[in-house]
């Protein structure tokens, strides 16, 4: 494939996990780039950098960042021009994107992390437990470096990051499908009124997985497509979402709306693991999907928002993981949601199954409409040998971003959406697989039961509770 880029300086992996080791492989596959101008730094020595670039003359750091070194570290391995992708846990989000932004050095992330040491148990107010908070904090942190400073990119990996872009193209198919007129969307305010022009009511970020390993997950052992520490940590954090103004006005039940900040989030007084929401996609069909709390759900939502606040759709994720996630899910649940030190992350075990990831929007003119990839593992392999669905999804988006912020030096701090979406699906598209747009009637009304009498919001089919599942 052709050359993306010559980064102008060097590049920095943090983190040699399940992402960084597909992001590295695309870096070399679509940058024309010195393997001595590449570092990878890890806690921990991951036999798999031998295997596959023992003397190509990448540079492989084992050092583990914490509050105390961060600084020291970075500036001895970056300096004004290079280029830090953030793939690693428990580095405060806020404290590297600062330190980025004020020394010159362009940055990319797939998540905003806190410090290890400031885990959920000493945060008692469960509305400082959520995202909604965090890009609270790391948008007035950075508010010097709206348009100016290096371009650090937060959130962009598959979800947050490329599932925006697949919103966006929704939203023109649906719109166009429904014959309103519009011409493209040049500012967040006609994104937002275009969406609301075709009455979509509810976005879902819409993921089943089902890949599987020759080898069964073990009593105890956590087991996950991606971190499994990454799951862990959001999965046990307050479930949260974009709240639509289509639903009841108080909030959701068993759960708040904000009291302060931009208005848009709301989040249940339960961890994500234990929320499951119905939703569907179209290979997968319905599923029931965990609605653990994400990013996109935050800034999706608030950027969809028209200026007189008269449209918000209700964005979440609703997210049906491998089997073994989904079983490695249960046993944590059984001991209070604490951390599993047995872990595994599915790769080269894997033997069959698909990451299909996309956005199910609801409400409009077409009723639903899935838009998204649908990445199986043989697929995934042809394009990166040793990749998954799940991690060449990730690092495709990272891809993207990275040569849009290349090509855009001085734009500072940039969450997704401000990012153009078809730049990103241009260049992430080919490691895709099956890129899809597909209607659907399904509805979260189909297949009520009335065994137990539930009651259903028949006036406001798209409301919220509609889709929990009790
Ligand atoms: N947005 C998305 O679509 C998406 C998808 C997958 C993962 N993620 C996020 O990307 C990050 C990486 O995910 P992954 O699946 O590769 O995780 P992983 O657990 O496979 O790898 C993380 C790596 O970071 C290293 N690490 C952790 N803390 C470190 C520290 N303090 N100093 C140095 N190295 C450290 C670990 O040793 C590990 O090798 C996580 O934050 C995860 O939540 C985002």
């Amino acid at each position: 494939m052709q050359k993306l880029a010559r980064p102008p300086g060097r590049i920095v992996i943090l983190g040699y996990g399940s992402v960084g080791q597909a992001i590295l492989e695309l870096i070399l596959q679509r940058y024309e780039i010195d393997p001595r101008n590449i570092t990878v730094l890890d806690a921990i020595a991951h036999p798999i950098f031998k295997a596959r670039h023992e003397n190509s003359g990448i540079r492989y750091i084992v050092k583990r960042i914490d509050k105390t070194n961060m600084e020291n570290v970075l500036i001895q391995l970056l300096s004004p021009g290079d280029f830090l992708v953030n793939v690693s846990l428990n580095i405060d989000g806020v404290a590297i994107v600062r330190w980025c932004l004020e020394n010159g050095v362009q940055y990319i992330d797939t998540s905003i992390e806190r410090w290890p040491d400031e885990p959920d148990e000493l945060i008692p107010d469960l509305s400082q437990r959520t995202l909604y908070s965090t890009h609270q904090e790391i948008r007035q942190a950075c508010k010097d470096f709206i348009g100016r400073g290096p371009t650090c990119v937060v959130t962009h990996g598959a979800n947050p990051g490329l599932v925006t872009h697949f919103t966006k193209q929704a939203v023109l198919n649906i719109a166009t499908a429904m014959g309103v007129q519009f011409n493209p969307p040049q500012s967040r305010e006609e994104w937002a009124q275009l969406m609301k022009a075709t009455g979509t009511k509810v976005i879902h970020i819409a993921e089943r997985d089902t890949q599987i390993s020759k080898y069964p997950k073990r009593t105890n052992e956590s087991v996950n497509t991606w971190s499994v520490e990454g799951l862990w940590a959001e999965g046990r954090a307050p479930s949260e979402l974009g709240w639509g103004t289509h639903e009841d006005p108080n909030g959701p039940q068993g759960g708040s709306l904000h009291d302060y900040g931009p208005g848009n989030g709301a989040y249940l007084y339960q961890p994500g693991v234990a929320t499951l929401v119905k939703s569907w996609v179209p290979n997968g069909g319905k599923y029931n999907g965990f609605l653990i709390q994400h990013s996109e759900a935050i800034t999706l939502s608030e950027y969809f928002t028209t200026e007189d606040q008269s449209f918000r759709p209700t964005v979440h994720y609703a997210y049906q993981p491998c089997d073994g996630a989904v079983l490695s899910i249960h046993e944590m649940r059984n001991e209070q949601l604490r951390f599993h030190r047995r872990t595994r992350i599915l790769k080269n075990s894997i033997v069959s199954g698909e990451d299909e990831l996309g956005v199910l929007l609801m409400g409009h003119g077409l009723n639903a409409y899935w838009y998204g990839s649908q990445l199986d593992i043989n697929a995934a392999r042809s394009l990166v040998p040793g990749e998954s669905g799940t991690s060449l999804q990730v690092a495709a988006s990272l891809l993207a971003a990275m040569t849009w912020a290349m090509e855009n030096p001085n734009r500072g701090y940039v969450e997704p959406e401000y990012i153009p979406h078809d730049y990103i699906l241009r260049i992430a598209t080919p490691y895709l697989g099956n890129v899809v747009g597909v209607q659907s009637d399904w509805t979260p009304l189909q297949d009520r039961s009335t065994l137990y009498g539930r009651k259903w919001n028949e006036n406001n089919p798209w409301s919220f509770e509609n889709f929990r599942v009790y």
